[in-house]
């Protein structure tokens, strides 16, 4: 007990502290950026910008423009930026300078180990290096079929319940694309499969990853002080503060993290003997024959030279950091997806139809046989379908998955605008003096809700911006954009935003950038095209005891968080409840 009381006095004196040096501090050089008022002593505005916060933070922007301050934890004063240019400078020219902050990358670390998300500099490009291969076209193309069945047990899962006369189920989705996410995640990251999908089938290491983000969630206010507490304690007083520390959420992450930590050296145990064993085949009976993420690692590890090589614990990190990585994001993408389509009828409508035509002119091309509804489209008709590449686009550019992004200037750096914003003191300014340590929030959200890029009526969901008006795809910016379309969609001088995905900021760019934004995409396509053209999708039409109906609400708080509003739901568990039919005839457009 003692010691739990020095830990939690060093803890105020560490609050007390900051605030003091805050106080005494000279003018900060961020004085004459504007920026809204601190709105709490302790939250400062983080509590508006990441609880509930898509109207405030577009306002934000709509406000002081593409670069302005805010407050952060204890008053201390950040930098949110949306401009195109100056973005292009933090995530691509100086992404030496903008580096992840220490909090993020120490925090990563004693959860994940060393993967992708806890490594700066050369250690992280040489990580980067090995990996981006496995992410290649080629290694999609190869996945896609593979992971079909995933898409089919989610479909003979949710059809198991819909009434065979035709009449309306509600289902909560969210728990079902979860578990079909992470069996997509697994499977094609370790080529193991955890049956995720057969609720009968608890397993440890896939409760652990699903109650990490909530759990981590809890412990958000103690993140700032991570840095300080992993430079001045050892492993060993690690240990010791978290069995003093009266936080059960602490002591469930540490149960989560040393699941995670055996299962995971468990599998690459067995993966690594099955890659000796069987000539680089990958473990017997697994579909993925060798095709998934690891075993490629693995394959790689064994054929590059000396220095490019990773060590045990920087692969087993990847593996962690993967799966995490890659199925919260997707499990929101899909959800948003369906909520959408449900709400307009129309869209489903003529994206089934879409769906239709596609399968029975490939089946028509192939000899196939099979009814339309279970053919599979390879991976580049798939990925080439406009409509529904324009709903995936137009989703993800509207409700980014993860919406906020930080990072710490490790030296004082200027960050040009391309659109100048107005000072303190009334004169225009077109950049801005970053000190050192400042800490910068890279605002996905506004950045793909810029009007100068995408018009007057940015923040609309309309998937034809992405299409010509004959119905054809438009190649926006993927690699190099188009100057006839770029020019309509009002990109001038050049400038737009550097992301790897269209002009959006949805997967970021530069040497940080997604590096499972193919897998996401393809992974998304896959799960609709497969639903789709046997389940209808509407919003939850039934009323409760006192004659409500189900509203679901998304509420962005850092992640998109889907809940259903009072005073038929709770405001606060995340939900997708859809009516779920068999498809009719009707549910299509005619072509
Ligand atoms: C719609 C789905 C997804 C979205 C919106 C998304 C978005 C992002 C964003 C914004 C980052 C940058 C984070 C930062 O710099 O702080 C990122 C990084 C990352 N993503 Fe994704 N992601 C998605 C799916 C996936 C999938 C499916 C995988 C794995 C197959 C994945 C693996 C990763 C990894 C490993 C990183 C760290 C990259 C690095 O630091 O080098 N993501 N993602
Ligand atoms: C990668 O290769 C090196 C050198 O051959 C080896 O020592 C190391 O154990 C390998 N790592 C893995 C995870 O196989
Ligand atoms: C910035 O942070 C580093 C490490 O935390 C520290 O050594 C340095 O003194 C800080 N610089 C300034 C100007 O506060
Ligand atoms: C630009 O787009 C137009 C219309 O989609 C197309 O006809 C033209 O070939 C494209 N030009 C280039 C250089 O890609
Ligand atoms: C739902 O929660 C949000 C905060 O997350 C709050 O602003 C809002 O007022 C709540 N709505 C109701 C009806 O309780």
């Amino acid at each position: 007990m003692a010691l739990l009381r020095v830990c939690g006095s060093s803890i105020f004196a560490f609050i007390i502290w900051s605030l003091i040096k805050r106080l005494c501090a000279p003018k900060s050089p961020l004085a004459h950026i504007r920026g809204p008022q601190k709105e709490h002593w302790l939250k400062g505005n983080y509590h508006r910008i990441f609880q509930d916060g898509l109207r405030y933070n577009l306002d934000l922007v709509q406000q002081y423009g593409g670069a302005l301050t805010v407050y952060a934890l204890l008053g201390q004063k950040q930098l949110y930026i949306s401009d195109p240019l100056a973005l292009h400078h933090i995530i691509v020219k100086e992404q030496h300078v903008y580096e992840e902050t220490d909090m993020f990358i120490m925090g990563n670390r004693l959860i994940f180990g060393e993967g992708l998300i806890a490594t700066l500099g050369e250690q992280h490009r040489k990580q980067r290096k090995m990996l981006n291969p496995v992410f290649s076209l080629a290694n999609m193309r190869d996945l896609l079929p593979v992971i079909q069945p995933i898409a089919d047990q989610l479909r003979t899962i949710l059809n198991a319940k819909i009434p065979a006369d035709g009449s309306v189920v509600e289902v909560n989705l969210l728990p079902w694309l979860s578990r079909g996410a992470l069996e997509y995640i697994c499977q094609a990251a370790l080529g193991h499969s955890f049956d995720t999908l057969d609720p009968t089938k608890e397993n440890e290491y896939i409760e652990a990853i699903r109650t990490l983000a909530p759990t981590t969630l809890r412990l958000i206010f103690l993140r700032p002080f991570i840095p300080m507490i992993v430079r001045r304690f050892s492993l060993y007083w690690r240990n010791k503060m978290m069995d003093w520390m009266p936080s059960d959420a602490l002591k469930n992450l540490r149960h989560v993290v040393n699941v995670m930590d055996t299962a995971s050296k468990k599998i690459f145990a067995e993966k690594r003997a099955a890659l000796e064993n069987e000539g680089f085949i990958g473990i017997a009976g697994n579909r993925m024959q060798g095709k998934d993420i690891m075993s490629i690692m693995l394959r790689a590890n064994a054929s590059s030279s000396n220095d490019d090589r990773l060590t045990d614990s920087e692969l087993l990190g990847q593996m962690n950091t993967i799966i995490f990585a890659g199925f919260e994001t997707t499990t929101s993408a899909i959800c948003r997806i369906l909520w959408i389509l449900a709400e307009r009828q129309d869209v489903q409508a003529r994206l089934r139809s879409a769906i239709r035509k596609a399968k029975q002119d490939y089946a028509d091309a192939q000899g196939l046989s099979s009814p339309w509804e279970d053919v599979e489209l390879p991976y580049d008709t798939l990925m080439g379908l406009p409509y529904l590449d324009a709903i995936v686009r137009e989703t993800l550019r509207v409700y980014p998955p993860t919406s906020l992004l930080s990072r710490t200037a490790r030296q004082a750096s200027v960050l040009p605008l391309h659109q100048p914003i107005r000072s303190a003191s009334g004169e225009m300014i077109s950049s801005v003096h970053v000190p050192e340590n400042t800490t910068l929030i890279i605002s996905i959200l506004a950045s793909n809700h810029n009007k100068e890029i995408w018009g007057e009526d940015a923040s609309k969901w309309r998937p034809e911006r992405w299409l010509s008006p004959s119905g054809e795809r438009l190649h926006l910016g993927d690699v190099e954009s188009n100057s006839t379309t770029s020019a309509s969609l009002g990109v001038k001088n050049g400038i737009k935003y550097p992301g790897v995905y269209g002009l959006m900021m949805t997967f970021l760019g530069g040497g940080r950038a997604c590096i499972g934004f193919k897998f996401a995409e393809m992974e998304i396509k896959q799960v609709l095209t497969t639903l789709l053209p046997r389940i209808h999708f509407a919003l939850p039409a039934s009323t409760d005891r006192n004659g409500h109906v189900k509203e679901i609400y998304w509420k962005m708080n850092g992640l998109q968080v889907p809940v259903v509003r009072p005073p038929a739901g709770d405001n606060v568990t995340a939900q997708v409840p859809l009516d779920l039919r068999k498809v009719c005839e009707h549910d299509f457009v005619a072509n």
